[in-house]
């Protein structure tokens, strides 16, 4: 059995390192962590191990479709630079035969502790489905791990009643003085998504102490990849439901990832949720994870791709890629989001203009590309629409417009170049901020990488972010209005 194990794992990084060999640099993203070969989804494990940010996910090295789940495994000490590493674990043991699913990772006592689900998958003699989801640890010095021989650690015997054993996964686990905790994604009887948390003081035996939250019916059903952390004065739940119905400008159809606000009682385990908010607005995002760094900032980090989209590029062989991190930071009772601040020493070739008056289509020397970070405030509003048009070509163009009477912003990738039908438009509520002096800025904050492009709104208020895989020749940039704006721009390119 020792022996098939390992074959399988070292099967996986052969055929992953002969992959990463044949993509050259420029056909996947330059500052996002994209996939090494072949699919990925989930980020996972995001941690800091000896003095190094480590980020697994979820992984399928052998095609570019989702399939029998790995953990591919990469490191960085500045979030922008990744190192690809070797496979870290491949789905080769009776309780996770059917994949290693999402989970998290911390340092204890030196080693590189994980927590995973590993989930059963097969059809017995007698024709019954033999299916199930329980959490399994592994550990390791960074770059090599083995799974605990005791696992799985929490089995369907320990959940509360009417807890769903097939939907039971992604635990996210932390520290918190001599004990462990963890949230874990569940469903109950009535088809509700629903947080549990356990409890261990030496990560082998996990005690069920509470439901923190549940969708009650209202947000989707199951929820997947909780995570659990305060921000401010504040506790957040972090969730990725499914099954969500759209909602306003707030949350679209199927999978979403939410922001649930609220207070935290740690001797009672009693959460009281305060408000729920999307925690991206655009067209790819999932299964956020955060990490806290050494200096105590909460970073984020996201997948940039929707499950009932799944667009990927027809060019080569690699499918999935990661936000940028992000920093949280809660600010009069609302989380903002920025890029780690650590991509500003990356940042190369500063052109500004100011005051530029926008009131027909326009093109600004040297204001193009597909590598930058782009700064565009609106300071003047005379207009109904105001139209930044990039990765833009004769033949090609994303859109990104800001409605001043609606009070929204539009991003649109229907002349990308896909082939295929799907959602390419979304749109989420965005006001101009008001300074001292009553005077209207609407900020806009885009990074582009390539074949994505992350926009923050007002400094983070909120944030979108889709992708696309139009030709890397459709580089230029066009600001347009149907009245008259006027705007300052910056644009730096991003060089790694
Ligand atoms: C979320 C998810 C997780 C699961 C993983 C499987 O995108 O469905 O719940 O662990 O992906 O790859």
């Amino acid at each position: 059995m020792a022996q098939m194990e390992n074959s399988q794992l070292d099967m996986a990084r052969k055929i992953e390192e002969k992959g990463v060999s044949e993509i050259a640099a420029e056909s996947r993203p330059a500052y996002h962590l994209s996939s090494p070969v072949g699919w990925m989804n989930d980020p996972n494990g995001f941690s800091l191990y000896q003095n190094e940010y480590h980020l697994f996910f979820q992984y399928h090295p052998f095609s570019k479709v989702w399939g029998p789940m790995h953990w591919g495994h990469c490191k960085s000490r500045d979030f922008v630079r990744w190192e690809y590493l070797p496979i870290a674990m491949a789905p080769d043991e009776s309780y996770d035969q059917g994949g290693c699913y999402s989970g998290s990772a911390i340092e204890v006592a030196g080693e590189h502790v994980l927590l995973y689900t590993g989930v059963t998958d097969r059809y017995l003699e007698d024709g019954t489905h033999d299916y199930c989801q329980v959490q399994c640890m592994a550990k390791g010095d960074g770059l090599n791990y083995s799974k605990y021989k005791g696992n799985p650690v929490i089995d369907g015997g320990s959940l509360p009643e009417r807890g769903s054993k097939e939907d039971f996964r992604d635990p996210k686990i932390w520290k918190e003085g001599e004990c462990y905790y963890l949230v874990v994604g569940n469903r109950n009887a009535d088809g509700d998504g629903q947080v549990l948390l356990y409890r261990t003081d030496n990560l082998e035996q996990w005690e069920f102490l509470a439901v923190l939250d549940e969708s009650k019916g209202e947000y989707g059903k199951m929820w997947e990849c909780p995570d659990f952390f305060p921000l401010g004065n504040r506790w957040i739940l972090m969730v990725s439901p499914q099954d969500m119905r759209a909602k306003g400008y707030e949350f679209h159809n199927g999978n979403n990832s939410v922001f649930i606000y609220g207070n935290y009682d740690k001797s009672s385990y009693r959460f009281e949720r305060e408000k729920v908010a999307s925690v991206d607005y655009g067209l790819d995002f999932y299964a956020p994870q955060t990490v806290q760094t050494a200096d105590g900032r909460r970073i984020m980090i996201g997948w940039m791709q929707s499950w009932d989209a799944k667009i990927t590029n027809d060019f080569c062989n690699w499918s999935g890629m990661m936000t940028l991190p992000r920093e949280l930071i809660l600010n009069e009772g609302k989380i903002y989001q920025s890029p780690v601040r650590e991509l500003e020493r990356y940042r190369k070739n500063k052109i500004e203009y100011a005051g530029k008056i926008i009131s027909e289509r326009t093109a600004l020397d040297g204001i193009r590309g597909r590598v930058i970070d782009l700064q565009v405030d609106i300071t003047e509003f005379d207009f109904h629409y105001f139209t930044i048009h990039f990765a833009y070509s004769e033949e090609y163009e994303m859109l990104l417009q800001y409605n001043h009477l609606r009070k929204c912003l539009t991003i649109d990738r229907t002349h990308s170049g896909l082939v295929r039908d799907v959602v390419c438009r979304r749109k989420m509520a965005a006001e101009p901020s008001v300074s001292e002096t009553q005077k209207e800025t609407l900020t806009l904050r885009l990074l582009l990488d390539r074949y994505s492009v992350e926009v923050f709104l007002n400094g983070g208020e909120r944030v979108m972010s889709a992708i696309f895989h139009t030709p890397m020749e459709a580089d230029g940039i066009v600001f347009d209005s149907d009245g008259m704006a006027c705007i300052n721009v910056v644009k730096y390119d991003i060089c790694v």
